[in-house]
């Protein structure tokens, strides 16, 4: 954390302070007479009593429990196998146990197993069965396992996600969760242009999202203030483009084998990433890497304030469907995912008749390499191309015309990603105290981010026509991983909740005594979140 806040620094001291009373708790445990003490330091956390809440819980029977011997036993499947290690380096640094993957059958142990037939599973649903005897999490598929084996950790006690032996037992309720998801687009967005965030800084940050089943990194790659991927065909958008961010800093951007361990990282936690080239507003920095690219020949220069809405690619110029062109063949072929998000917004400096010319144009292009359309919702007042997703970022003030432009599109069979700004832009303040984030949509404390409905949330547009929910940091305030864990947490897990759980589980009375539920485990994983008095954290 390069610039921890004072409030940050005191929470680390007070958290020094309570490793220092557990260590010794630790030590003392190390002799397994001390395990009925510890049985009592973790009790057994209720069956269902996770984030996102699952669809079906039926507690019963005595608990599963770890030890020494538990293996951890895979169908013969590389994918089950990936989620089967992936398990074990959950598990192994903090019960300090074995845990060996292996395909041979055994008694006691936790197993991974497919039922491709289990139709009603899904993509990506589950079941988990406790039992003293046994844990089976059964699965249609490895994003399934993946999805279950995230259940299965917040079964256990918090102190599970620790990197350091810690004191058992570890215990999950008996009972069956049987478990999918309410919708298929579960994101969230990094803004990495406005500052740069490093691989391993965007790696952290899906982690914390796989935990709470997020199934998209949607990856703002280039904005007025930085270009962030390295394209062959035009190197000074990343070499120059890139060579900055808000307030003058280096910037930085991601070499093209940089940028596929991202996306090889995100795959391995069945997340897929969704790469946003925003056009043709938000173009600075590639306007000012390439004179030719601008109406009047003349290259801008390199930007580094906050404004928005005063650049735009020369929509009459031919080398501009060039530049397209070339941007979006290398993005897609980079790109094993199915999306291409071409942005959109903003498009103040662009007028109505070119705006409409230009998102023909950029939507044959991103068809022509054989991807999906993804747009700030503003595409809604163009042509949304047949499959094209619109991303909604209105807020409760957006003119009633504005919602009915986006509602007849989504009445013609587009279909809606959700992002209300005044209820999960992570980057809104949650008070007027708040020291990061802006407030142009209001302050948005935890209950706001939780408390609507997607499938009633904007007027006239049908149940079926939303694909999802995504929650966008942008990142004009935000430059460190302390930042974007002060902002994403806790209302991400509200926002993964809304995405996954059934509307009939929604109740923030109830929502946020399992939220509070995480307070221990973000901790300890060091997710410096933002103790909100609105949920009743457990004291200590
Ligand atoms: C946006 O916030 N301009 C999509």
């Amino acid at each position: 954390m390069s610039q921890p806040r004072p409030f940050s620094r005191l929470l680390g001291s007070l958290l020094l302070a309570a490793a220092a009373t557990l260590s010794c708790a630790v030590a003392a445990d190390a002799d397994d007479a001390a395990e009925p003490a510890a049985a009592r330091a973790h009790p057994v956390r209720p069956l269902g009593q996770i984030v996102p809440a699952p669809a079906s819980v039926l507690p019963g029977g005595p608990p599963y429990t770890l030890t020494p011997q538990t293996t951890i036993q895979v169908d013969a499947s590389p994918g089950v196998r990936a989620v089967g290690e992936y398990l074990a380096g959950v598990l192994r640094p903090s019960t300090g146990y074995a845990l060996p993957v292996t395909e041979a059958r055994g008694p006691g142990g936790i197993r991974l197993r497919l039922r491709s037939a289990e139709r009603e599973l899904g993509d990506e649903g589950y079941r988990l069965q406790s039992s003293r005897d046994a844990l089976t999490l059964t699965a249609r598929g490895p994003a399934g396992l993946f999805r279950a084996v995230q259940t299965l950790r917040q079964q256990l006690p918090a102190a599970v996600e620790k990197d350091t032996r810690q004191p058992g037992p570890w215990q999950v309720a008996g009972g069956t969760i049987t478990d999918t998801p309410r919708y298929g687009h579960r994101g969230a967005m990094l803004d990495v242009s406005r500052h740069f965030f490093t691989v391993d800084q965007v790696k952290r940050y899906v982690d914390q999202l796989a935990l709470y089943k997020i199934n998209k990194l949607h990856l703002h790659l280039s904005d007025d203030q930085g270009w962030r991927i390295a394209v062959d065909s035009w190197p000074r958008l990343a070499t120059y483009g890139g060579s900055t961010q808000v307030g003058g800093g280096p910037g930085g951007y991601y070499t093209k084998a940089q940028y596929k361990e991202i996306l090889r990282y995100a795959a391995a936690r069945h997340m897929e990433v969704v790469p946003e080239i925003d056009m043709p507003g938000h173009t600075n920095a590639a306007l000012a890497s390439y004179a030719e690219l601008n109406c009047s020949g003349v290259a801008p220069p390199l930007y580094t304030g906050t404004s928005v809405g005063f650049s735009s690619l020369c929509v009459p110029k031919a080398i501009t469907y060039d530049f397209i062109d070339d941007v979006i063949r290398e993005v897609a072929a980079l790109t094993p995912g199915k999306y291409l998000h071409i942005g959109g917004d903003e498009a103040h400096s662009t007028s109505h008749e070119d705006y409409v010319a230009f998102m023909d144009r950029a939507q044959a292009t991103v068809a022509k390499y054989g991807k999906t359309v993804i747009g700030w919702h503003q595409l809604t007042g163009a042509t949304p191309a047949e499959g094209a997703l619109a991303q909604y970022w209105g807020l409760d003030g957006t003119s009633p015309a504005e919602k009915a432009q986006v509602a007849r599109a989504a009445q013609n069979g587009t279909r809606l990603i959700l992002s209300p700004a005044d209820r999960v832009y992570l980057d809104m303040k949650y008070t007027k105290d708040t020291p990061l984030g802006l407030a142009w949509a209001g302050y948005v404390e935890v209950q706001r981010s939780y408390d609507w409905d997607p499938a009633a949330y904007l007027p006239g547009v049908p149940a079926s026509a939303i694909a999802g929910v995504e929650a966008p940091l942008w990142s004009e305030t935000i430059s460190t991983s302390d930042h974007i864990e002060y902002m994403a947490f806790p209302r991400l897990p509200g926002v993964a909740e809304l995405g996954w759980s059934p509307a009939s589980t929604h109740d923030w009375e109830k929502y946020k005594v399992r939220l509070a539920a995480q307070g221990p485990r973000m901790e300890a994983l060091g997710i410096d979140y933002y103790r909100s008095p609105q949920v009743p954290w457990p004291a200590g």
